[in-house]
């Protein structure tokens, strides 16, 4: 009864999944059988900790209980290396046993190989990814299923591994196999993948923008677990639960794990226990989430961030400029890259706001954060 259902961290599939049904539902869609949707190609994209790799876990546990073949990867140089030579020979391997033989030992049977296995006996030197990824969906919709590719953390530096990939998913769905394709990442990199040459596949992919939850959806993503799990929580520490969230899935975790954890025999979670787990979580913002971010800064985009946390709520963008000593114009490339990196957003024109619960007060408590590069005009205000 006291074990904690939340899960705080990255990548770690929470007790319950808030908001996103609407989405999964497009996907069913894609999924069921003879449906066609422009969900068979997705590109999902939104701030960190926002909940792209749940919504991709989601989505291929959908696929596998559909009895899905699901290729999963996370982007990095030597992705198409590692599915070539292991991943990949393991799916087959388990799919048609046979077919892996075949292909280790070189021994044609062609009593036995589909077209697919003799091409890549006689052509070794073909690219095996295509073979094998064609491979997969025909044992697939042999099955009445097919074959998911689901791709996270899109980067710039992964762009080759993702279009070697593309490209093969896109034969497949050219030849109207059952494939779909989905990938993720922060809003930057997915921009670099929609400019670079090569991957024009995914400017006609669904986008799919993830954003922060509604109260609504941050209650619930709080309450049903806790319910589920035999405790139950007051309605007004729900409430300051939820609002302390700001709707960001990261915080819902962890507030949601800490106040489960303050005084775990009690069977109701009160305010008191909630004031403790906000203060902790929010403390806590720190060192998981913002620190990270920043990291990926440059100097002066730090700077920019500096110069927007004088203010309570939303930044001018001019005042920001000025503030920074910069002309509008520079600024405005700092604004544009932040955007990018999902770390502040646009609420209206002229106005910027931080992205991320928390990143505000942070740089308030924490100046030399945004301080590890040259010294500009922005740190003066930091000085005194
Ligand atoms: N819809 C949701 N409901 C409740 N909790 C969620 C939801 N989505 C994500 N979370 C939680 O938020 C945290 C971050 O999720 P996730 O790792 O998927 O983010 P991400 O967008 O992939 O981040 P990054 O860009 O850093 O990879 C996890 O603890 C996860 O359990
Ligand atoms: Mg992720």
């Amino acid at each position: 009864m006291h074990d904690n259902p939340f899960r705080p961290g990255f990548g770690i599939s929470p007790p319950m999944l808030a908001g996103r049904d609407a989405l999964l539902d497009e996907w069913r869609e894609v999924l069921g059988l003879g449906a066609w949707s422009p969900f068979r190609a997705a590109l999902v994209t939104g701030m960190r900790g926002v909940g792209k790799t749940v919504l991709l876990n989601a989505v291929e546990d959908e696929a596998r209980e559909r009895g899905w073949t699901v290729v999963h990867g996370t982007l990095h140089a030597g992705l198409v290396d590692a599915l070539e030579h292991d991943r990949l020979p393991e799916l087959l391997q388990a799919a048609d046993p046979e077919a892996v033989g075949r292909e280790l030992t070189g021994v044609t049977l062609p009593q036995l190989g589909g077209a697919t296995t003799q091409v890549v006996q006689r052509y070794p030197r073909e690219p095996r990814l295509e073979s094998m990824l064609a491979r997969l969906v025909e044992l697939a919709e042999a099955r009445g299923a097919g074959l998911l590719v689901s791709l996270d953390e899109v980067s710039r530096e992964a762009l080759d591994e993702l279009r070697r990939i593309a490209v093969a998913v896109q034969h497949l769905m050219r030849e109207d196999r059952r494939t779909a394709i989905v990938a993720a990442g922060v809003p930057a990199a997915v921009a670099a993948a929609l400019d670079a040459e090569g991957l024009t596949f995914f400017r006609r992919a669904q986008q799919v923008r993830l954003d922060t939850l509604t109260l609504a959806e941050a209650r619930a993503a709080l309450a049903e677990p806790i319910r589920s799990r035999g405790r139950t929580i007051d309605d007004a520490a729900l409430e300051r639960a939820a609002r302390a969230s700001e709707g960001y899935p990261f915080l819902v975790q962890s507030i949601g794990a800490r106040a489960w954890e303050h005084d775990a025999q009690a069977p109701a979670i009160d305010l008191a226990a909630v004031e403790a787990a906000v203060a902790i979580a929010h403390e806590a913002m720190g060192e998981s989430v913002i620190v990270p971010a920043l990291r990926g800064l440059s100097a002066r985009d730090r700077d920019y961030l500096a110069a927007m946390a004088e203010d309570d709520g939303p930044a001018a963008t001019g005042r920001v400029a000025q503030r920074m000593g910069a002309q509008p114009g520079v600024a405005g490339r700092q604004r544009a890259r932040l955007l990018d990196a999902g770390i502040v957003v646009a609420p209206a024109r002229g106005l910027v706001d931080f992205a991320i619960p928390r990143m505000r007060e942070h740089l308030r408590a924490h100046p030399h954060d945004a301080q590890l590069g040259l010294p500009t005009a922005a740190r003066e205000t930091f000085r005194e």
